[in-house]
């Protein structure tokens, strides 16, 4: 066996809990996912380019390749034993679809309105926190695949490029991810720098409590033997003390990425401050979801953080119908957590949802290829989402409803 691979094998044996996540059995290695329809074939040649990658799934271990164990780690990782992250998509598959017949597809738009502005997809990419760990041109490769995709863009506020440049790269108005922290001076001056670069909605999340328990990161840490100071500054992984939007802020006084008492009325104080649209990031419930739109927020975000935060075993989509009944329509419910396919972003609009985001997909293409590697996952999923939108006779967004899809539990 040569030494790179051993390496890569040894990589893979030692970061074990990483084996458990979806997608990962389905790489080259994993005889055991393979479903015996293809268990014939023999291993393809080797990628070299985003466009010879067959689904979004694909990119997953790609990006593994391509990055140090501790990074891919931080992407892969959940919370204790990772189940609500495979669960997240997992339960897309007990959602069956009710293809109907008999309607004119030869035109199929997936254009969405939202917040006054068109879209051309109902996918945006979703915050994800310090994206030059992944690429060396992190947010700035995503913004521009972003921007030739037409696709909308949730910038975090950990992002490792400040909005102002992310923003010029994407060439239209962003939506600025918020960890208010607990220091009300830094929330403030987070907002008003994000509304000055044009961005035309704060999206408070709101699932970010101190403390998770992130196993597999502290595992894949532990193997990476790097010395990683050069970035990590005094080795603290804490965001306000490194992350560019943090830069001339006094931070001394927080201590955490979301205020300790986060109550109705801190959504209140945020409603005055924030003069464009607030949307409440990280709903699970509909109680929640109707505290959220009673103070204030003009769109909430069905999510668990992509299963980062809490192991509550509860898959997105299974929690967004309760969502979507409480909210009746009064602002838009957008979702994320598992969309891994065309028909993953079908059942989530069908089940109630305006817009969908995706967090680990477009990671992996950039890890594997950069620009074009988020680009080409923009591309998988837009291809995908058409044709079950052809083959299901809704050849418009607002065309796919509830009867669209069936749960097998519900039988
Ligand atoms: C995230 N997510 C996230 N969310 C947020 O509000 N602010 C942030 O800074 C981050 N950072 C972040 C980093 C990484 C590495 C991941 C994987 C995720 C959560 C993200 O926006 C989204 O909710 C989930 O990733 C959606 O689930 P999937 O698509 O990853 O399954």
């Amino acid at each position: 066996m040569d030494e790179a691979r051993l390496q890569r094998l040894t990589r893979r044996a030692v970061l074990g809990g990483l084996l458990g996540l979806p997608g990962i059995v389905r790489g080259a290695a994993a005889a055991d996912g393979v479903p015996p329809s293809r268990a014939f074939l023999r291993a393809p040649p080797p990628v070299t380019a985003a466009g010879q990658v067959l689904n979004v799934m694909e990119f997953e271990a790609l990006a593994r390749e391509a990055l140090p164990p501790a990074h891919f780690g931080y992407l892969a990782t959940g919370v204790d034993d990772d189940r609500t992250v495979a669960r997240n998509h997992d339960a897309f598959s007990h959602y069956e679809i009710r293809a109907r017949r008999f309607v004119d597809v030869s035109h199929v738009d997936t254009a969405v309105e939202l917040y006054g502005a068109r879209l051309t997809s109902p996918v945006y990419l979703s915050a994800v926190g310090g994206m030059r760990a992944f690429h060396a041109e992190g947010e700035l490769a995503m913004a521009r695949a972003a921007a030739s995709r037409a696709t909308q863009v949730m910038l975090s506020t950990a992002s490792s490029t400040a909005v102002e440049p992310v923003s010029a790269a994407r060439g239209a108005p962003l939506w600025q991810q918020l960890y208010a922290t607990d220091d009300w001076a830094v929330t403030e001056a987070l907002v008003r720098r994000a509304e000055r670069a044009g961005c035309t909605a704060i999206v408070f999340t709101v699932d970010n409590i101190p403390g998770r328990n992130n196993e597999t990161l502290a595992r894949a840490a532990r193997v990476d033997s790097r010395n990683c100071t050069a970035c990590h500054v005094g080795n603290t992984h804490d965001m306000w003390r490194k992350a560019p939007m943090f830069a001339g802020l006094d931070v001394s006084r927080v201590t955490g990425h979301t205020p300790a008492s986060l109550t109705p009325a801190y959504l209140d104080r945020l409603r005055a401050l924030v003069t464009t649209k607030l949307i409440v990031k990280g709903i699970v419930t509909g109680e929640d979801a109707v505290v959220a739109i009673e103070h204030g927020a003009d769109g909430v975000v069905v999510s668990n953080h992509g299963g980062r935060d809490e192991e509550s075993l509860r898959a997105t989509i299974d929690c967004l119908p309760e969502v979507a009944a409480a909210v009746a329509g009064r602002v838009p419910v957008l979702f994320d957590g598992g969309i891994r396919r065309g028909t993953d972003v079908f059942k989530a609009l069908a089940l109630g949802a305006t817009a969908v985001g995706i967090g680990r997909p477009q990671i992996w293409g950039l890890a594997a290829f950069g620009q074009s590697g988020v680009e080409a996952v923009i591309d998988i999923l837009d291809r995908e989402l058409r044709a079950i939108m052809r083959q299901a006779g809704t050849p418009a967004l607002a065309r796919i409803t509830p009867g669209h899809v069936l749960n097998s539990a519900w039988r």
